[in-house]
């Protein structure tokens, strides 16, 4: 395990966090399929700046000597369509490609269970991309498990009726 601290994000702290949310994105990139938005960037800019002063959600940031290594991001959602049951979303999850391996995304999502279970929250929900192995695999071995599964086909490519 890497000499990593994790703490929540302040101000100061957005540009860095939006440079691992960049590295991020041109990881996924390949599995996106949908174009993105040109004011994607910005909206997630936004959104982290709310979600700093917003008591229901945390940005956490790990930092190894004084550098900002990775990052996560809960906040509440209702996962399911039958129930108001709440869970804390985790989302933006990365650690710099230099860093991996050496428990810093496991102590960001420590983190983050911690901060759900402060709030009395019981779950923790993810999205992730299928394509992405090496998230599946973290994922899976801290402890989550698939609950839903999002399949995708093109309209005019489907097996119909010809
Ligand atoms: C996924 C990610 C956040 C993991 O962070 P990390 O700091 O490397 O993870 P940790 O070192 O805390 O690993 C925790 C466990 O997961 C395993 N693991 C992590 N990445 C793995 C990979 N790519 N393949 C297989 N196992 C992996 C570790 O070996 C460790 O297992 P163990 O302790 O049970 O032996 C990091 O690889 C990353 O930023 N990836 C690119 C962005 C991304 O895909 N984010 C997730 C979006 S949903």
């Amino acid at each position: 395990m890497r000499d990593a601290t994790v703490r929540p994000a302040t101000r100061a702290d957005v540009d860095a966090v939006m440079d691992l949310w960049r590295e991020l994105s041109r990881h996924q990139e390949p599995w996106r399929v949908f174009a993105p938005r040109s004011e994607m960037e910005a909206d997630v800019r936004r959104s982290y700046e709310r979600a700093l002063t917003d008591p229901g959600s945390l940005v956490l940031v790990a930092e190894v000597e004084g550098r900002i290594v990775g990052t996560a991001f809960g906040h509440p959602v209702v996962p399911s369509s039958v129930s108001d049951e709440p869970a804390i979303e985790l989302a933006g999850v990365v650690v710099s490609a230099g860093e991996r391996k050496a428990g810093v995304g496991r102590a960001l999502v420590d983190g983050i269970a911690r901060f759900a279970r402060d709030q009395g929250i019981g779950r923790i929900v993810i999205k992730t991309f299928a394509r992405n192995e090496g998230a599946l695999e973290f994922w899976r071995r801290l402890g989550f498990e698939p609950r839903m599964v999002q399949m995708m086909g093109e309209s005019d490519r489907l097996v119909l009726l010809g």
